[in-house]
């Protein structure tokens, strides 16, 4: 594993930009599998931003998002499909058949989910994995348990996950999904490359416990240490609890 600590947030928002651009300049048809939440904001506008000045073209790679809220519309303003949609695909060139977004809405959840898994396998699996890391350890909405699903599926989640993700829902922890739809620990972990971007001191005690502390199905991140090819971006507040600055 290689930790890169960033002098700000939004250095190291920058930092994963131009690593994800380099990877699809060298890979263009690269399968990437896409993270939400707050801090990949600032990544998406640099990586906007670079597509922008050329630097980058999506026209033959493929987007997964990781997760989606179970029962919101592709069109709901708290879905994941529409803050994707807002901060990446109405900027860049991803073909529309090329944006692979779980249907939150879909009727049957075992068709979507095993049409998702399908359309991946075909694919070759995941390239470049981005991920975030939820305040309780979770990758995509794999949330801490005893045991974790490999492959695709439906979750509950977990109260402290509901929190926070209110932002999306006008800040209303009880308009948030109570479930949702994620790829599983086995299919992000089978991803060839993974680069994951944490930043703010809310997460630096868990970042120890995932990037230091022992491999336990409580913190799924700590699962990343197992990854032959992962690169943690952080920001300084996000790494000072780090034994040894971080670096590993
Ligand atoms: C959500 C997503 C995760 C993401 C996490 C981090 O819960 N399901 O995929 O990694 O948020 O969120 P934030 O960056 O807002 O802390």
């Amino acid at each position: 594993m290689r930790v890169l600590v960033c002098r700000s947030a939004s250095a190291a928002a920058t930092a994963a930009a131009r690593d994800v651009a380099a990877f699809v300049r060298a890979r263009p048809r690269a399968t990437l599998g896409l993270p939400t939440g707050r801090t990949p904001v600032p990544f998406y506008a640099a990586l906007v931003g670079l597509h922008r000045r050329g630097r980058v073209s999506f026209a033959r790679a493929h987007a997964f998002n990781l997760d989606e809220f179970a029962g919101l519309a592709a069109d709901d303003p708290g879905s994941y499909h529409s803050y994707l949609r807002r901060r990446l695909f109405d900027h860049v060139d991803f073909p529309p058949g090329h944006r692979h977004v779980f249907d939150g809405a879909a009727r049957s959840a075992r068709r979507q989910i095993a049409g998702f898994e399908r359309t991946l396998d075909r694919l070759g699996g995941l390239d470049l994995a981005v991920l975030g890391i939820g305040l309780n350890g979770h990758l995509g909405f794999n949330e801490p348990a005893g045991v974790l699903a490999s492959r695709t599926h439906r979750v509950r989640l977990s109260t402290s996950s509901r929190r926070a993700n209110a932002w999306l829902f006008g800040g209303d922890v009880r308009r948030v999904p109570t479930e949702a739809f994620t790829m599983g620990i086995g299919t992000i972990l089978a991803a060839r490359r993974i680069v994951v971007l944490v930043t703010g001191s809310s997460k630096a005690r868990l970042l120890r416990r995932a990037l230091q502390g022992g491999i336990t199905t409580r913190v799924p991140a700590s699962l990343l240490q197992l990854h032959p090819d992962c690169t943690v971006i952080l920001d300084r507040a996000a790494s000072r609890h780090l034994a040894g600055g971080g670096v590993s």
